[in-house]
């Protein structure tokens, strides 16, 4: 049997523009042609008066907007409950211009150096320190990334995730992948305490040690806090090459930062471009015309569907690279809005996939539900429906028409944004034009505008996590962690008052 062939197909667009960013070639994105091409939009059409209980009313929307105007006058000026530990934690607000060019320059040349001598980039990290990079670079590479020949990868390295987790399968797995190759690490953690990242590192550390002796230390980047904590003191101690977590952006607000721009650019995504997405969201964010403003209409949208009872934000793309971004706001939203109870869970969906699983949910369950939908106008590729002989799924209307999947595949947005509206869910629609970094930079940019106003329109501090330090000590508790004596035997005296359920 000879092999498989893709018979009339043009070559894979991804990967063209891959190439094309590994040969240096940019994206022209400062040409007003780019621009107006390229402008991220939200149609809310669908929020307001959707059938049924927890209809939203535009004299709700129209009466946030005064309190939504202060909330960003307030985040401009830094009033408010937006500190953590002392610190003004709205830093990320000013990385799109506080950013140099010569910066940029200085990442930009050591990806460079490192990709051309490693096979395999390893990016060490959890939460904020991992979500964003994970999320850009699935969203604008490859869907096989790895699998591809070097070449096809515009030269990038492989490039993998540890620390996100503490599966040792996925870890050994990950490990499998390397064996035999020449590796780079880069471990990112602004705390340099956490406890997944600091497992993964060690464990890194010491293979590379004992794989390429003293060299390893020229192989291992760090990414963490300028002058404290337990990683920049070993840094410091090895003489790693080091970048900064800003004091003042929290993880999850810190993808435009170090945190995710070495990994972006070992990836040959083009991090000016990034830069340029974020800068120009920022502006449009600085308009005081509210229906001007799509980051103010996202934040007053959710706002008021939480208040008409909406707990469960299902955000939903026909992308399946744009579904990693679904991830980051799954972090991005709940981690900052979780808080006295208050907030929306956020679920991450691909969709045609997932309207055969809980689509019935949405469309017919309990009416606690709001959705997000981020369209992909544009992809990369186009691929027809071809004729068959006998018609047999009804389908040949479709050529008929000279509808290809990209065709089909916009449906997938429009059809459950209208059905779902008809059974009570209200759903917006962040539309984005293209797969590129610039409408990745305005995407985040918007959404980090938006939950930021809803910290001041829920009356807490977006910023901080505290929940998330409740698992850290019950876990260290369990694994004996010194220091942590009395929450073990607090643990354990609670656990014994409890009757142990198993079936
Ligand atoms: O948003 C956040 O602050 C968190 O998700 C952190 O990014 C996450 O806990 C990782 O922390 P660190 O970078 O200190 O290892």
């Amino acid at each position: 049997m000879s092999g498989f062939e893709l018979g009339g197909l043009n070559k894979n667009s991804t990967i063209a523009a891959q190439r094309r960013r590994g040969e240096g070639k940019q994206n022209r994105f400062d040409t007003p042609e780019f621009r107006e091409a390229n402008r991220i939009t939200l149609d809310v059409t669908y929020m307001l008066e959707a059938p049924g209980a927890g209809s939203i009313a535009m004299e709700k929307i129209e009466s946030l907007i005064p309190e939504v105007l202060k909330a960003r006058e307030m985040l401009r000026r830094g009033e408010g409950d937006i500190y953590d530990r002392g610190v003004l934690m709205t830093g990320w607000q000013n990385l799109p211009v506080d950013l140099t060019k010569e910066h940029l320059e200085n990442i930009q040349s050591v990806a460079q150096a490192l990709s051309t001598e490693v096979d395999a980039f390893v990016s060490l990290g959890i939460g904020g320190s991992y979500l964003g990079i994970d999320a850009t670079f699935r969203a604008l590479t490859h869907t096989y990334f790895n699998q591809l020949t070097r070449a096809e990868r515009g030269g990038s390295p492989e490039i993998y995730f540890l620390g996100q987790n503490m599966d040792p399968d996925y870890f050994r797995d990950t490990l499998d992948m390397l064996r035999g190759k020449r590796v780079g690490i880069n471990v990112i953690s602004k705390s340099g305490t956490t406890t997944e990242t600091a497992i993964a590192f060690r464990i890194m550390r010491k293979m590379m040690e004992e794989s390429f002796g003293a060299h390893a230390d020229q192989l291992i980047l760090v990414t963490t806090d300028k002058e404290k904590g337990a990683l920049r003191t070993l840094a410091d101690e090895k003489g790693y090459r080091t970048f900064e977590v800003p004091d003042d952006v929290g993880g999850r607000f810190s993808v435009l930062s170090d945190v995710g721009l070495v990994g972006l650019a070992m990836a040959h995504i083009d991090i000016t471009e990034f830069v340029a997405g974020f800068h120009a969201m920022r502006e449009i964010s600085s308009e005081n015309d509210f229906w001007k403003n799509p980051a103010l209409v996202h934040a007053a949208m959710r706002h008021a569907a939480w208040c008409a009872g909406k707990k469960i934000e299902v955000v939903a793309s026909n992308s399946t690279g744009l579904y990693w971004v679904a991830r980051w706001m799954e972090q991005l939203f709940p981690e900052s809005e979780g808080h006295e109870g208050h907030g929306m869970w956020v679920s991450p969906s691909l969709y045609s996939e997932k309207l055969h699983a809980n689509g019935q949910m949405v469309q017919q369950g309990e009416r606690n539900i709001m959705e997000t939908f981020l369209a992909l106008r544009e992809h990369d590729n186009r691929v027809s429906i071809p004729r068959t002989d006998n018609n047999l799924d009804g389908l040949d209307f479709l050529v008929k028409r000279e509808m290809d999947m990209n065709h089909v595949n916009q449906m997938v947005v429009e059809g459950p944004a209208y059905a779902h509206y008809q059974g009570g869910v209200p759903n917006m629609t962040i539309e984005i034009p293209q797969r590129n970094a610039f409408n990745l930079g305005q995407l985040y940019y918007m959404m980090e505008e938006s939950v930021s106003v809803s910290g001041y329109l829920l009356g807490h501090n977006p910023f901080v996590q505290p929940g998330v330090e409740a698992y850290k000590r019950a876990m260290f508790a369990l694994v004996g962690k010194p220091g942590f004596e009395q929450e073990a035997q607090q643990m354990e005296s609670q656990l014994k008052t409890m009757k142990r359920i198993r079936v």
